[in-house]
C-alpha cells in the first residue's frame, strides 16, 4: 500500500475536507469549498467522467446559489425554460397537463431544464481537474489520531479532518460508517440497516439532434415535456437546447418481480438495455413517431438502465464522516428532487463547514448536528412528495391510475400552486456571499445558518 496522501490544512484551523463521489451534490461542495479556499479533495470511482442521465429541472430553491456563483447566465445556455408539463394516453389522446408557467410571478425563476450531463460538466469546470481523482472506490474508511483515513480500490489511502460520503445510493462511506458504529457497540435505527424496497426499473438517455422537420416543437426555445401513459409503463421526452431530445422509460416493479431482481445493477451503465427498448419501442411518441426512433437517435453507450429504490436513512453522520444526497436518502424520480435535495444538503453543510469555529471533533460534531438539524425534516418532506408524484406518473394499479387522474384533472392549479409556493419559499444560501434577495411576489423562508454580515457584526462588538 501506498503512503497516505493528506489533504493539507494550513491555517490548522480550517478542515481538509475529502468528498467521496463527484456526482451532482459532491461537485456542488466541491465549488463551494473551491471559491472558499478550503483544501479538499474529490475521489470518484468512475476511471472517467462519462456523460450519462437524461432530463434534471432546477427552480428557485436552488437557483438563487447559482447566482451568487455567478453561474446562473451558464446554467440558461444549456437550458430551456419549461411552463407545461403535458400528458398522454398510449395512443397519442390528450390526458392532462400540469402549469409550470405561473411560477415565475411568485418565485422569480422559471423552471429550468437541461439534460444531467451538462450540468454535470458545468459543475465540473468550476474544480481544478488535480482535485479531482478518477478510479478511486472507496473500499473502507476508518477514524483514528484524530484523523479521517479512507481506503481506496486501488491501495492509495487519503487523510483528512473531514469526510463527507456524496458517493450515491449504494454509498460505500454509508456501508463502512454503519460497519464500525456497529463494531463500537453503536446500534443502528431499525430501518437503517434494512435493504432498500426496489420501486422502478428506469432507463434513461439523451438523443443526437434531431431535425425539426420531423418534430417541430424542436423550433420552440423553451422546454416541451411530455409523457405518455403506456400499458406496460411510462415514457417522457423533453427538449432541451441543441435540439436534443431527452427520454425516460419507467417501469414500476411488483412486489414479486422486485424480489427477483437480486442481480439489481447498482450503476447507472447501458447492460442489458435491449429488452427494455423492445417493450418500449412500439410506444407512439406524442410529438409524432415511435419511442424506438428516439432511442435508436441516442448513442448506445449513453444509454443507462438503472433501479430507482426508495429511502430515507436516519443515521447522516457519526465522528468525522457525514453523508449528503443520495447517500441518505434515496427519492424516486416523480418530482425532480434528488438533484435539488443533493444540492441543498452540500450548500448548507458548507455553510456549516465555514461556521465552525476550529477544526476539533466538538465543532466538527456541532456542524453535522447542525446540518442534520436543517436537513433531515426537509430530505422527509421531498421524499414523500416524490413518493406521491412517483405514483402518480408512473403507476401503473388501479388505485395509483386514479389517483393521477384525481391530481391532473380534477385538484384546481392553483392547489398545486399553494404546494410549489411552500417548498419555493426554502432557499438556503452560500453564508459567506452577498444573499440574493427574494425576486418574485413570494417571500423567502429566513436563512438559518449564520452568515458572514453577522460575524462582522459580532466582531465589531
Ligand atoms: C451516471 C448517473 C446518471 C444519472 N442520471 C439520472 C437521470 O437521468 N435522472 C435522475 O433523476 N437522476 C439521475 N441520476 C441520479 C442523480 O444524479 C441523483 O439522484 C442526484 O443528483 C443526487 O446526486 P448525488 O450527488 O447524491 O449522487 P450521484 O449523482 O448518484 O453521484 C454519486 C457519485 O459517487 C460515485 N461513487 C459511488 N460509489 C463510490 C465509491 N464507493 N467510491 C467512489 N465514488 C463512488 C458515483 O460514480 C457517482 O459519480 C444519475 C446518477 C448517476 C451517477
Ligand atoms: C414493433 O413494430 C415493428 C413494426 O411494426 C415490428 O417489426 C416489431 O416486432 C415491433 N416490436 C415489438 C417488440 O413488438
Amino acid at each position: 500500500m501506498s503512503e497516505p496522501v493528506a489533504i493539507a490544512t494550513s491555517p490548522e484551523h480550517i478542515p481538509g475536507v475529502i468528498i467521496v463521489g463527484a456526482g451532482i451534490g459532491g461537485l456542488l461542495l466541491g465549488t463551494i469549498l473551491e471559491r472558499l479556499g478550503y483544501p479538499y479533495r474529490i475521489l470518484e470511482r468512475a476511471t472517467e467522467m462519462r456523460s450519462l442521465g437524461s432530463a434534471m429541472t432546477l427552480s428557485a430553491s436552488v437557483l438563487p446559489v447559482f447566482e451568487q456563483l455567478g453561474l446562473l447566465e451558464e446554467l440558461k445556455k444549456i437550458s430551456f425554460p419549461c411552463y407545461l408539463l403535458d400528458f398522454y394516453t398510449s395512443n397519442r389522446g390528450f390526458y392532462g397537463a400540469i402549469n409550470m408557467e405561473t411560477r415565475k410571478g411568485y418565485t422569480g425563476y422559471d423552471t429550468y431544464i437541461f439534460s444531467r450531463p451538462e450540468l454535470h460538466e458545468l459543475l465540473r469546470k468550476q474544480i481544478p481537474e488535480h482535485k479531482i481523482s478518477l478510479g478511486k472506490r472507496v473500499l473502507r474508511t476508518e477514524e483514528i489520531g484524530g484523523r479521517v483515513s479512507v481506503h481506496c480500490g486501488d491501495g492509495t489511502t487519503w487523510e483528512g479532518d473531514i469526510l463527507v460520503g456524496a458517493d450515491g445510493a449504494y454509498s460505500g462511506v454509508r456501508q463502512s460508517l454503519y460497519k464500525r458504529l456497529e463494531e463500537q457497540g453503536i446500534s443502528l435505527p431499525k430501518g437503517d440497516s434494512e435493504d432498500f424496497t426496489i420501486a422502478n426499473l428506469c432507463m434513461v438517455g439523451v438523443s443526437e439532434p434531431q431535425n425539426p422537420a420531423k418534430y417541430t416543437i424542436l423550433k420552440d426555445e423553451f422546454s416541451h415535456f411530455s409523457t405518455t401513459f403506456g400499458s406496460k409503463g411510462v415514457c417522457s421526452v423533453v427538449s432541451v437546447p441543441g435540439k436534443r431530445v431527452c427520454w425516460y422509460l419507467n417501469k414500476q416493479l411488483t412486489a414479486a418481480e422486485a424480489k427477483t431482481q437480486k442481480f439489481r445493477n447498482t450503476e447507472w451503465g447501458p447492460e442489458s438495455i435491449d429488452s427494455m427498448i423492445k417493450e418500449f419501442e412500439n410506444v407512439s411518441c406524442p410529438w409524432g413517431g415511435n419511442m424506438g426512433e428516439i432511442i435508436r437517435a441516442t448513442p448506445r453507450n449513453l444509454i443507462s438502465k438503472v433501479f430507482l429504490e426508495e429511502k430515507v436513512f436516519q443515521t447522516w453522520f457519526h465522528g468525522r464522516t457525514v453523508l449528503l444526497g443520495d447517500a441518505c436518502h434515496k427519492m424516486l424520480p416523480g418530482a425532480g428532487l434528488g438533484a435539488v435535495n443533493a444540492m441543498q444538503d452540500a450548500i448548507v453543510l458548507a455553510n456549516c463547514i465555514y461556521n465552525m469555529e476550529d477544526n476539533s471533533l466538538k465543532s466538527i460534531t456541532a456542524a453535522f448536528q447542525d446540518y442534520y438539524r436543517q436537513r433531515y425534516s426537509r430530505a422527509v418532506q421531498s421524499f414523500q412528495k416524490s413518493a406521491t408524484w412517483s405514483q402518480v406518473s408512473y403507476g401503473l394499479t388501479w388505485k395509483e391510475r386514479l389517483m393521477r387522474q384525481v391530481m391532473m384533472n380534477c385538484i384546481p392549479s392553483w392547489v398545486h400552486q399553494r404546494a410549489e409556493a411552500k417548498d419555493a419559499a426554502y432557499r438556503p444560501q452560500i453564508a459567506w456571499l452577498p444573499l440574493i434577495p427574494a425576486r418574485g411576489s413570494l417571500a423567502m423562508l429566513p436563512q438559518e445558518c449564520k452568515r458572514v454580515e453577522d460575524k462582522k457584526t459580532a466582531v465589531a462588538v
